[in-house]
């Protein structure tokens, strides 16, 4: 196949990186859409008899992401959240796209530098973390970690006394659908003695970073934890710490429905750093975002398995306001990769539609979607219109990228959806740059 020719390149496309690396993505050519390569599988589902829920990962979608990252936030490196969706191939577009990786575990860091990440590539993004994860991070290299108690202070200086050791904090997380500021960050008051503990214990303290939480509705919490950040920088200075990273974490929504637009963030973040952290001081600033890279590249397919057409005890079911109520019993749930309506408060519109063409005409009816397990709390919508949807139809649902794949189990016995990733064969010829 011809190459593009892409701006500010060096030789390397797409394809000559995926290629050596034999994975599954589906390149899809000009003549066929997501929509097309959606059909089809649904087709081929539909001639083996299998109900298997399925996502179609846009890849596409990660690289139009990361352009619009570079373009808002030039200054901030993004080290993706590897915990929000760790597909195989999309750690792997967003490593050629040069991004960085924010791993929690030992389990993570395996992951990433299988997948090609190195070392310095990688932040161990948890403040408390079990020893033998230490241990195991020391052995490969990985020295950039988080912190926020002297308890993990003894254990990093028993383990990993190379460690380059960021310092957690503690900010306003108010504003925030999922709220992190209590499980982890060292309060601002106890900033100081930490900073003296690891003078203490000879450990390397290279940077600050927060999150403000998911789902956040005041794009001036940023402002206020860059500021925070600065003061904790300014302490660490005083106290003879070359202190040269910020990480300014994640929560970046990731799909336009939000309240509130990633450009807004953006723009708020932006100068806040210029204020107090302006590109002439020497430090770099990173983030950790998981759901803004994934969450609007995936869609979820299920199958509608069962049907109960409900008339006579309408008035027994919780919210009904019309004289006939739909039950439909899908083959994905909160319990599988639709677990974001019991986990994730920061990602509530879960909104499925049919997969066939609607005709406007048709009439809606009141439709209660369940999973497909014994559990009553596997109920996918509640009052939601549609039109009639008969047993063997799919229904797809959008946005489903962040904490749906990572989190899904297979409660009851249900299968847990298969994922196709797939890319345009225009961004498989593109040619890619790297830092
Ligand atoms: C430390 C840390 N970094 C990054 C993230 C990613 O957050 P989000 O997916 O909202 O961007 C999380 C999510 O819980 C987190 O705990």
């Amino acid at each position: 196949m011809e190459k593009d020719t892409a701006p500010a390149s060096t030789n390397t496309s797409v394809m000559d990186v995926l290629f050596t690396e034999k994975c599954d993505i589906e390149i899809l050519d000009a003549t066929k859409s997501i929509s097309d390569f959606m059909d089809d599988k649904i087709k081929e589902r539909h001639s083996v008899d299998s109900e298997v829920p399925f996502f179609v990962a846009n890849l596409d979608d990660l690289f139009q992401k990361h352009i619009r990252w570079l373009r808002n936030l030039p200054r901030v490196k993004p080290f993706y959240a590897v915990k929000c969706n760790s597909t195989p191939a999309v750690i792997r577009v967003l490593r050629i796209l040069g991004t960085g990786f924010d791993c929690a575990s030992k389990g993570e860091i395996e992951l990433a530098l299988s997948l090609g990440a190195t070392p310095d590539q990688i932040i161990y993004a948890h403040t408390t973390k079990p020893q033998s994860h230490i241990k195991y991070a020391c052995t490969r290299g990985v020295d950039m970690m988080t912190f926020d108690s002297e308890e993990e202070l003894l254990k990093v200086s028993a383990c990993h006394t190379k460690a380059k050791l960021v310092l957690r904090i503690s900010v306003d997380d108010s504003k925030s659908a999922v709220r992190l500021n209590q499980k982890f960050g060292a309060k601002l008051s106890k900033v100081e003695k930490l900073l003296e503990r690891c003078k203490e214990l000879d450990l390397e303290v290279m940077g600050v970073s927060f999150h403000v939480g998911s789902g956040c509705t005041d794009s001036s919490a940023y402002r206020q934890a860059i500021e925070d950040a600065r003061h904790v920088f300014d302490t660490a200075i005083l106290l003879g710490f070359q202190m040269r990273l910020l990480d300014i974490g994640g929560g970046f929504p990731g799909n336009e429905d939000f309240h509130i637009q990633f450009d807004e963030f953006s723009e708020v973040i932006s100068e806040a750093l210029d204020e107090f952290f302006p590109a002439d001081s020497g430090v770099q600033v990173i983030a950790e975002p998981g759901r803004y890279y994934v969450e609007s590249a995936f869609t979820l397919a299920v199958n509608v398995f069962a049907k109960k057409v409900v008339m006579d005890d309408v008035t027994e079911i919780r919210g009904a306001d019309s004289d006939t109520v739909m039950m439909y019993y899908i083959s994905d749930g909160v319990y599988g990769s639709i677990n974001c309506l019991l986990n994730d408060p920061a990602h509530t519109n879960v909104a499925p539609y049919l997969h066939r063409v609607v005709d406007s005409s048709e009439r809606r009816y009141q439709s209660i979607i369940w999973g497909p397990t014994c559990d009553s709390l596997d109920r996918v919508t509640d009052t939601y219109w549609m039109p009639e949807v008969h047993v063997g139809d799919w229904l797809l649902i959008d946005n489903m990228g962040a904490y749906s794949v990572s989190v899904s189990s297979d409660f009851n016995g249900f299968d847990k959806a298969h994922v196709y990733p797939v890319l345009s064969a225009h961004t498989w010829n593109m040619n890619v740059s790297h830092s």
